[in-house]
């Protein structure tokens, strides 16, 4: 059934673990996560980004959701607009169905500036107040990501879009966050901690002073009873990025998250954990060795269930690390 997010992220505080969102674009994606969750029994969290809803279409997205309900209607699932730029985005997410929306004010309305902390407030606040009316779940955003190596917020190609950011910029302040969530009254914040979105976050395995889990333990024991959530949290398998370049792919050299830091940090607030870049990279070693080992197919459908089955294998591995067994 579908459910507010809020209803989840309580959950898993009380029974102290962490869910994965997973980013959704089209049928196999949501078929993997559905599929992975059935297997654990785990709670879901499918969420779209502004490029989801564009790829897809908002009808697509919105019924391919609604399908994956009607399919599986033991699991529940919250539906979540991913990284919102602007209000008025949160609100369309909300007329098409949505449970949950992330207006991200930390940045302006381009994705890429940072913005003021006030207006951050104001925008914010005016989505709680939106949302909270019709029982939809808000999550916020305070401080940017981006690499504490390089001050760049994480590109696909490597390379920063939004120029070089404030190092205080890249760490949110516990003050500062105590008095946002008092301010905009939302369910859950997410946090800048040194993580950033895509393939390309770390240069070597991260230390302490590239992925500050420190701070998420000075965060949560300033606001404890906040639901926290980390972006940028694909693990970036070495396995997937060798089979990748493997099968004719060139990716550079690079590190994700460790499984063992995000398991850490649910210890300590952290309830939704967003992964996007570990289901591309799955898709994408299937596809690449399927194609490369049998080089006559041209049905779709021969590629894209092994593409569909690698993802589903990520969703439940991370599942079952973020302690989902059993809890949907
Ligand atoms: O915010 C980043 C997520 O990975 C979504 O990516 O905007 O390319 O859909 P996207
Ligand atoms: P990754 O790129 O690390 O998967 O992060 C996804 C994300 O934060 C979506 O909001
Ligand atoms: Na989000
Ligand atoms: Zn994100």
């Amino acid at each position: 059934a579908l459910v507010s997010m809020r209803e989840l992220l309580d959950h898993a505080a009380e029974h102290h673990y962490g869910i994965p969102a997973f980013n959704v674009n089209n049928l196999e994606q949501v078929q993997a996560v559905m599929a992975a969750a059935d297997e654990v029994g785990a709670p879901v969290i499918l969420q779209a980004s502004a490029g989801a809803r564009k790829y897809a279409g908002e009808s697509f997205i919105k019924h391919l959701i609604q399908a994956a309900v009607e399919a599986w209607p033991h699991i529940p699932v919250a539906m979540h607009q991913d990284h919102g730029q602007s209000p008025a985005v949160c609100e369309s997410a909300i007329r098409l169905g949505f449970t949950s929306v992330m207006m991200d004010g930390s940045l302006h309305e381009d994705g890429k500036t940072p913005a003021s902390y006030a207006y951050n407030v104001e925008v914010t606040r005016r989505v709680v107040e939106m949302a909270h009316r019709v029982g939809v779940t808000v999550e916020g955003e305070l401080g940017c990501l981006g690499s504490l190596e390089t001050g760049l917020a994480g590109e696909e190609d490597g390379i920063g879009a939004a120029g070089k950011l404030d190092h205080s910029a890249l760490l949110t302040d516990p003050e500062e966050a105590a008095r946002f969530v008092q301010e905009t009254q939302l369910d859950a914040l997410a946090i800048a901690i040194g993580t950033s979105h895509g393939a390309y976050k770390f240069t070597r395995p991260p230390t302490g002073d590239v992925l500050a889990i420190d701070r998420v333990k000075a965060i949560h024991a300033r606001i404890p009873n906040t639901h926290l959530v980390m972006h940028g949290s694909s693990s970036v398998p070495q396995e997937l990025l060798a089979r990748i370049n493997q099968y004719g792919g060139r990716m550079k050299e690079t590190y994700g998250v460790p499984v063992p830091e995000i398991q850490e940090a649910i210890k300590h607030g952290v309830r939704k954990i967003n992964i996007d870049t570990d289901i591309r990279l799955a898709m994408t070693a299937a596809v690449r060795q399927f194609l490369h080992e049998n080089p006559d197919k041209f049905d779709a459908r021969e590629w894209l269930k092994p593409a569909r089955e690698a993802a589903k294998q990520v969703c439940k591995q991370r599942y079952l690390e973020f302690g989902c067994e059993g809890m949907g």
